[in-house]
């Protein structure tokens, strides 16, 4: 029998009852009763007939909300065969190999997962296995994702708290530290480096040392890992980062936007010779799911789509800074800074309170957002490619509105 519709009233009481009476109260402290109930390019429409302009959605829709190629492609596969065996090759997947493979020379190996956290997970083990070296280097404020080997990786004390120990062997690198990768290199037993050009959730922030880092470790045989799970796939600008910037990384991780904001996937792309336990054992690192036929088909016309929209995310981006610049310049008490690269955007307020209530009060004037996990007072704008100029009116509208409302926020002096 098939279930009567839930009313926002029911849905959120499910939230509540089943998933978490913390997520039903914050979700309810955005829309105010309402519950999402679709969505098109920038535009999320709500229970209530309001609709929001989404620069949030934690970096997924860099497609915006159901692009038409790749809705179109999924629908076909869907008829198609929309799994696989796992035992029989599939073109549906191959197709996605060879189509990323080919945004990603000189990284031709490819390793399919679901999650961001997976394709970290897959990196990790393959250079510990494959340099038979143990120890990484992590990244002061770094976000690898949250089960419990990416989590090693992750920075923040909130997420790692009584978890502890977590993977042993884990290093973790000052962001400022120029001499840091070569010389725990030095040491000799440092399987890999890994690093987000630009930390997403550390408060998006690009790291300044990068390129050194990886031609130390490169000199003293250690992988380099990029993980452009939010900062890759033209998010920032180039397709990856890394590949861009000639740090000659021997993995570059994708996953978010990979499947075209429809479908998870995500994606180790990597040399040979750190793929080497995977061309000799195909089945030593394997997810039923990973790499879906479903999910390869949206990321195949995702790459295209990824590609032929590109370039208008300069334009995109150069409006993006002046609109924050000018609102920063407005308000020099509340806002202290204002970071970004591309379509990735950062904005710091006074306190972890102010950032909060222009959280909630960009939602009531129609703009939804992201926080960043490791950086309370900053908040994240994630502009789809695919943003038009309505909606990035009406998004510099509710950030003017949210910033006056805000000042209710900050304390007396
Ligand atoms: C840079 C980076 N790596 C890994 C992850 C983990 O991805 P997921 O949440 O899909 O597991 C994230 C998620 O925000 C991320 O930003």
């Amino acid at each position: 029998m098939r279930e009567a519709a839930h009313s926002p009233t029911m849905v959120l009481d499910s939230v509540r009852r089943h998933l978490s009476p913390g997520l039903a109260l914050g979700y309810n402290l955005l829309a105010k009763g309402a519950v999402e109930t679709g969505a098109s390019g920038a535009t999320v429409r709500l229970s209530d007939g309001r609709e929001l302009v989404d620069f949030g959605s934690y970096a997924v829709t860099l497609l915006g909300h159901r692009p038409p190629d790749v809705v179109a492609a999924v629908h076909e596969q869907l008829d198609v065969m929309p799994t696989a065996t796992r035992a029989l090759a599939n073109p549906a997947v191959a197709r996605f190999a060879t189509a990323l493979a080919a945004r990603t020379a000189p990284l031709g190996r490819i390793w399919l997962g679901s999650d961001g956290a997976d394709a970290v997970e897959a990196a990790v083990k393959l250079a510990r296995r494959a340099s038979g070296r143990t120890r990484v280097l992590a990244v002061e404020g770094a976000f690898h994702g949250k089960t419990l080997g990416a989590l090693a990786l992750t920075a923040s004390p909130a997420y790692r708290a009584g978890l502890e120990p977590l993977l042993a062997g884990v290093t973790r690198v000052g962001r400022e530290d120029a001499g840091a990768v070569a010389r725990h290199c030095a040491d000799g037993d440092v399987a890999a480096l890994i690093m987000e050009p630009v930390q997403g959730e550390g408060g998006v922030r690009r790291l300044p040392h990068a390129a050194r880092w990886a031609a130390d470790a490169r000199a003293a045989g250690v992988f380099v890992i990029s993980d452009e799970i939010q900062a890759g796939l033209h998010r920032c600008g180039p397709f990856s980062v890394a590949l861009a910037e000639d740090w000659r990384p021997d993995a570059v991780l994708f996953g978010k936007a990979l499947g075209g904001g429809v479908l998870p996937l995500s994606a180790v792309t990597a040399t040979d010779e750190l793929y080497a336990p995977l061309l000799k054992d195909p089945t030593w690192h394997t997810a039923t799911f990973g790499g879906h036929p479903l999910s390869c088909a949206a990321g195949t016309v995702a790459l295209e789509v990824l590609e032929r929209l590109a370039p208008r995310g300069e334009e995109l981006s150069s409006r993006v800074r002046a609109g924050l610049a000018g609102l920063a310049a407005e308000h020099p008490d509340l806002i202290t800074e204002v970071r970004g690269h591309g379509l990735l955007w950062g904005v710091d307020f006074a306190t972890p309170a102010v950032a909060g209530g222009v959280f909630t009060e960009l939602a009531d004037h129609g703009l939804l957002v992201s926080p960043c996990l490791g950086s309370p007072h900053t908040i994240r704008l994630l502009p789809p490619l695919v943003t038009t100029a309505a909606e990035l009116d009406r998004a510099f509208e509710a950030l003017t509105k949210a910033c006056a409302a805000a000042r209710d926020y900050l304390e007396p002096t």
